[in-house]
């Protein structure tokens, strides 16, 4: 995957400065997570790279190609190479889960048979051949996920972005949301006085 980099991103919503010049790159290889309260602007960072939000100004780009920037460039989210899994999953009621998950393909006007073997492959990753032909409302809230990121891989795109899962069970969220409180808060504390001595320029994805 190439780099992801994200500069002097700033959004404001009627007074509110939802982003403020944030800065920060996702290495080739590596997973990023972006933590903080409801609110913050993940939603809109997140969003913002993919292509369904225009920010105000700054430059985002994915390896040598630029997504986003104020002298504007604004490649449409289709030919961004990436996988995106919506909040609430966003599948098509009227299409049948193999139909959902074909949907990326069929924009990109693959061939059939690359599209069917495609599809099989990708609800084989996510074990739910077997309700290829079920629609949405005929499946529980994980299989819906799993649906969502089938059809977010289904192109093969160099980059995955996935808001948070609604799907973790919630002792799972209360364990991370303790973990945040306990563990990672103070430990962003510590570093921001760092850096704040350092007198660097800085922005944390709260993981
Ligand atoms: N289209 C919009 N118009 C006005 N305000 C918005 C819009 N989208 C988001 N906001 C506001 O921007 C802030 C950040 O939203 P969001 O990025 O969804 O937060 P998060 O995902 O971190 O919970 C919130 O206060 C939200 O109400
Ligand atoms: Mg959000």
């Amino acid at each position: 995957m190439p780099e992801i980099t994200v500069s002097q991103l700033s959004q404001t919503f009627g007074s509110t400065k939802v982003l403020d010049e944030v800065d920060f790159t996702v290495p080739d290889g590596s997973f990023v997570t972006l933590l903080g309260p409801s609110g913050c602007g993940k939603t809109t960072t997140l969003m913002s790279i993919a292509g369904f939000h225009t920010p105000d100004t700054g430059t985002i780009t994915h390896g040598d190609r630029v997504l986003y920037d104020a002298a504007g460039r604004n490649l449409p989210a289709e030919q961004r190479d990436l996988g995106i899994v919506f909040q609430s999953y966003a599948l098509w009621p009227h299409l049948t889960v193999a139909q959902n998950v074909a949907f990326p393909l069929k924009i990109r006007r693959a061939r059939r048979v690359d599209m069917e073997r495609r599809v099989t492959d990708v609800l084989e990753l996510v074990e739910l051949v077997p309700r290829a032909g079920a629609y949405p409302h005929e499946l529980s809230g994980g299989q819906q996920q799993r649906v969502a990121l089938a059809r977010a891989l289904a192109h093969g795109p160099s980059a995955l972005l996935t808001p948070p899962s609604l799907g973790l069970p919630l002792a799972g969220v209360y364990a991370v949301w303790l973990f945040v409180v306990i563990v990672l808060y103070p430990l962003c504390k510590k570093y921001d006085r760092y850096k704040s001595a350092h007198k660097e320029k800085w922005w944390l994805s709260y993981l």
